[in-house]
């Protein structure tokens, strides 16, 4: 049984003791549609999502805020990164002793919660707020099976935030440091109001395929805003387990070849989240009219351990596989899905060896 399917684990144990619809599955086909129960802990409705790819690292909930609501102060030990799917709202954050601080956000909004840091999120409009939190909630329930503890403790990680005025500041340090493996920045922030708008840079990476990396809030956590243009599609590639992926416009499929080595088809849209597990090739294609931008929400590299490299050539010891390399009918499909939709393929023609 693979990891991400254990229900036994202390932050299964949590989740299913939370009182609300627990997901599971490699993919969520609409956040915005997944059923939502009053969640006591919050004060507001909530359903917790444990994916395939979370392999006991990464989860997710969605949470809705009624309108006008304010949900109950939270603080916690392990790291969130949220992103709005709808609604808008404001989210006090302090320390204890602090100095309070707000963040305005609206639907496309990604943002995170610095580490334990107490938070607030209030909805300000008139109809349900709804986002979307990947949390690395699993590492710290497993290895401390508390939840008093991963909620009640007193520790201030002033490493991460001590009451920085700029720490919200949508433009602030952006190019502190380029990402591994691409020539991108890093945006170091922790707030992104609208991800939809944000420039992801002239120059795409491979075919079709514009990046940022983030980092959050100091976080451990990391994650990319990237968007594949019309008429074209993502290189296979693997990584380690733990992203999370929420598609924000354009429609397609991905192709996951999952733990039997089976391929399966994933269609996805605006709201869609996938977790590809670890080891597992996984491929996006846009088949819209439309550029297909997504934001993923996942591990930052693991210190220990296998170590993917998802840009480089499998026959140079990486783990994206080359167009030319691809199983004989993924281009063929794509072909045929696209002029089913009245689109032109862009992608290069391949010469195959
Ligand atoms: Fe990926």
């Amino acid at each position: 049984m693979a990891n991400g399917t254990r229900k036994d684990s202390p932050f299964e144990l949590w989740a299913e003791g939370e009182g609300i619809p627990v997901v599971r599955g490699y993919a969520v086909e609409d956040l915005l549609a997944v059923p939502v129960e009053t969640w006591k802990r919050k004060e507001g409705k909530g359903a917790i999502i444990i994916l395939q790819g979370g392999q006991g690292f990464n989860a997710a909930y969605v949470c809705e805020i009624p309108p006008a609501a304010t949900l109950t102060p939270q603080r916690h030990l392990f790291e969130e990164q949220i992103y709005v799917l709808k609604g808008k709202g404001e989210t006090e954050f302090w320390s204890d002793g602090g100095r309070r601080q707000s963040a305005a956000w609206q639907r496309g909004s990604v943002m995170a919660t610095p580490l334990n840091v107490w938070h607030q999120h209030r909805n300000t409009g008139s109809e349900p707020a709804r986002y979307v939190a990947v949390i690395n909630a699993p590492i710290v329930f497993n290895v401390f099976r508390n939840p008093d503890f991963v909620f009640n403790t007193a520790f201030s990680f002033t490493d991460r935030y001590n009451g920085e005025a700029d720490y919200f500041d949508p433009e602030g340090k952006r190019d502190e440091e380029i990402g591994v493996g691409t020539d991108r920045p890093v945006w170091k922030v922790s707030l992104i109001p609208d991800a939809y708008a944000s420039n992801l840079g002239e120059t795409p990476m491979g075919t079709g395929m514009s990046i940022v990396q983030l980092n959050l809030a100091r976080n451990s956590m990391a994650g990319h805003i990237a968007e594949l243009e019309v008429g074209t599609y993502k290189k296979a590639h693997r990584h380690n387990p733990g992203a999370h992926i929420v598609w924000l416009s354009g429609r397609g499929y991905t192709f996951l070849w999952n733990e039997q080595g089976e391929r399966m088809r994933i269609d996805w849209k605006p709201g869609s989240l996938i977790s590809p597990p670890e080891n597992c090739y996984h491929q996006h294609f846009n088949t819209s009219p439309e550029p297909a931008r997504h934001v993923a929400l996942r591990r930052g590299l693991p210190h220990v351990g296998r170590r993917y490299k998802p840009w480089l050539d499998v026959k140079q010891g990486g783990d994206q596989i080359e167009y030319e390399d691809e199983e004989l009918d993924v281009r063929a499909i794509y072909e045929e899905e696209l002029r089913k939709a009245g689109l032109q393929c862009r992608m290069p023609a391949v010469a195959r060896k």
